[in-house]
């Protein structure tokens, strides 16, 4: 995710700027820039500007070689989203007068350019970010800085987090928080603004969070006054905050990996934003938009991947063949490179990959494109190899997964199989009702998600039960079965647990021999479908002494009563239940790995992205 960086006060604005880009790294980003106003008695008008592509460094550099003075600045690694990585498309986007840095994504971005450019706005950057400061430098010609802002601001919609800085009135900082994150750290005689606290809590303690639709104007002089987008006085007060860097980094968490685990229902809220169109049944992915006809007539998928990547693909199989009648094969990256898949150009190949990067799935999409396939990428990181290489794509929009373990890109990459299932489905025979049926009960599932992480401590006492078995089955069914993979895959690699994942009906036919008194089995048995045969299975198990922990939906009385433990989630579609069988899951190799002392965020011999064959 990028990051942002603001300073106004007394010191040299560009030693705090760079100092906080250089605390935002970790978060990853492909660019970087910063603008400095001039102070009061430089003779220079306009404020210097400087971007530059990779890392802080080269921007470090860059400063250098430049005379760049003042007390006033903003500043902002770029993680791309809209546009590739370039100079161009780096932060700040300055137009007149005006100088922004954005987070985020503007969602109507693409109708407010159009009418921007019919009214003669030349636009430099591929970037959604641009908009904001072309309607600002607009607003500006006739209004005050603040109400130019203001105006702005009322035409635009989505996720975003902005600072703003005006030349020709230097003395003053304007900020805006909707649902990107935003910490003013309030000084003795200055302030930091970050999206991040790290950026922050080596200059201050003191910090002030900007709820969703609030506006802060901090002036040189130390005021600061905020406003709701309406302009109506708030009354804000800082807050002290005793976090180490360290700790800020990982906003309070212990580890990245329980972070994104947490950031989940923003995860999924960001891969659906401005892609759906409950009202009609609809879909509206973009990325596709110049393959929709194609997509249409396409008879056979094959979705290649690896990893947590494959385990998505695998819940996508189950979804399109049931939801979009469309045949899907899943398989692994390092095995369609290397036997001789039967590809043509009358199907499509997509490609899952949160890195973009991983070198067998980029492989399987050359292959894919020498044969003819049309082929498509769900990437998280955008400007990546698999992202360019692809012929159209869907970015996810999660942010920078920090953990080796794949957690918020998982759910993420599900979301985004649930809407391109509805985009095949309704482009074929998927009704308007039952379109708008799955997309209304996805856009609860970030608030069904929240409801479980509330209740992680329940998960955490489940954990302690099983910290010191070395050995464990998952198994699922029908949707769960690939779920039941993941878990697996998840308390493998950060637990260490030689853990296997089942689909449940293949129990008898050979695994059930290693059931013995107290061998644990973690079933995902929610009430679906198919919940009468797993509490079969689950019997089956308890006969034999088996140890059971059962994941399944409030309401199944019948569990409780074969199950050692149990842990409920919340109904939803059965064809959205993984989306929230997962995080328990999550939660629960997590503690078990924490509680067996293992570095949870960089497991043993694991890199995040496998760029090596
Ligand atoms: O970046 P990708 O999605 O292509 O990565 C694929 C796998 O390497 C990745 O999912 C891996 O299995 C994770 N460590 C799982 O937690």
């Amino acid at each position: 995710m990028c990051g942002i960086v603001g300073y106004i006060g007394k010191k040299e604005a560009v030693t705090v700027l760079l100092e906080g880009l250089h605390h935002l790294e970790y978060r990853g980003y492909d660019s970087a820039g910063l603008c400095v106003l001039p102070s009061a008695h430089s003779r220079k008008r306009r404020a210097s500007v400087v971007r530059s592509v990779g890392k802080v460094d080269a921007l470090v550099d860059l400063v250098s070689k430049k005379n760049v003075s003042g007390f006033v600045g903003i500043a902002h690694t770029r993680w791309a989203t809209h546009g590739r990585p370039s100079v161009a498309n780096a932060h700040p986007h300055s137009v007149g007068n005006i100088h922004v840095v954005h987070n985020g994504i503007i969602e109507n971005y693409q109708s407010l350019r159009e009418k921007l450019i019919e009214r003669g706005c030349r636009f430099r950057s591929d970037t959604d970010s641009e908009v904001v400061a072309h309607l600002i430098a607009l607003e500006r010609v006739k209004h005050d800085f603040e109400t130019s802002v203001y105006r702005a601001l009322s035409k635009i919609r989505g996720a975003y987090a902005l600072v703003i800085v005006c030349d020709d009135d230097p003395d003053k900082m304007i900020a805006v928080k909707n649902s990107s994150p935003l910490v003013v750290g309030v000084g003795r005689d200055d302030f930091i603004i970050a999206s991040d606290v790290s950026a922050i809590v080596q200059r201050t303690k003191n910090v002030l969070y900007l709820n969703d639709g609030e506006v802060i104007v901090l002036s040189r002089d130390g005021e600061y006054s905020v406003c709701s987008l309406n302009r109506l006085v708030k009354r804000r007060k800082p807050q002290v905050i005793d976090w180490s860097p360290e700790q800020a980094q990982k906003g309070g968490y212990e580890h990245f990996m329980f972070k994104e685990i947490f950031e989940q229902p923003h995860a999924v809220v960001d891969a659906l934003r401005g892609r759906v169109v409950i009202s009609d049944g609809l879909v509206r992915l973009g990325g596709l938009r110049s393959v929709e006809d194609r997509l249409c007539q396409i008879k056979r998928i094959v979705i290649v991947s690896c990893g947590t990547s494959y385990h998505a693909g695998l819940v996508g199989k189950y979804m399109i063949e049931e939801y979009a009648g469309v045949s899907v094969e899943v398989e692994f990256a390092s095995e369609f490179r290397y036997r001789k898949p039967l590809v043509d150009k009358h199907m499509a190949v997509i490609v899952i990959s949160q890195s973009g990067e991983t070198a067998d799935t980029l492989a399987a999409v050359r292959e894919a494109k020498n044969k003819g396939a049309l082929t498509l990428g769900i990437v998280n990181a955008v400007g990546s190899a698999i992202a360019r290489e692809t012929d159209a794509g869907v970015y996810n929009h999660a942010g920078p997964e920090i953990g080796v373990a794949s957690t918020k890109a998982f759910t993420s990459q599900l979301s985004i199989l649930v809407l391109l299932t509805v985009l095949l489905g309704r482009g074929r025979d998927m009704s308007f009702v039952m379109g708008q049926k799955i997309l209304t009960e996805l856009e609860r599932i970030p608030h069904l998600i929240t409801s479980i992480l509330k209740r992680e401590k329940e998960l955490r006492v489940i954990a302690r039960a099983y910290v010191k078995n070395d050995a464990m089955f998952f198994l699922g069914r029908k949707y769960h079965y690939p779920i039941a993979l993941e878990g697996a895959l998840k308390i493998k690699e950060i637990a260490y647990v030689n853990a296997q994942g089942y689909a449940s009906g293949e129990m008898k036919h050979g695994p059930i021999a290693l059931i013995e008194d107290g061998f644990p089995c973690v079933f995902l048995a929610p009430k679906d479908s198919v919940y009468e045969k797993t509490l079969s299975g689950m019997e089956e198990v308890r006969a034999r002494g088996g140890r059971i922990f059962a994941v399944s939906t409030v309401g199944a009385k019948e569990v409780s009563s074969i199950a050692d433990d149990v842990f409920f989630i919340p109904k939803t579609l059965e064809m959205l239940t993984p989306l929230l069988l997962v995080v328990p899951l999550q939660i629960f190799s997590y503690h078990v790995g924490v509680m067996r002392g293992l570095d949870v965020d960089q497991p043993r011999n694991l890199a995040k992205s496998v760029t090596v064959e």
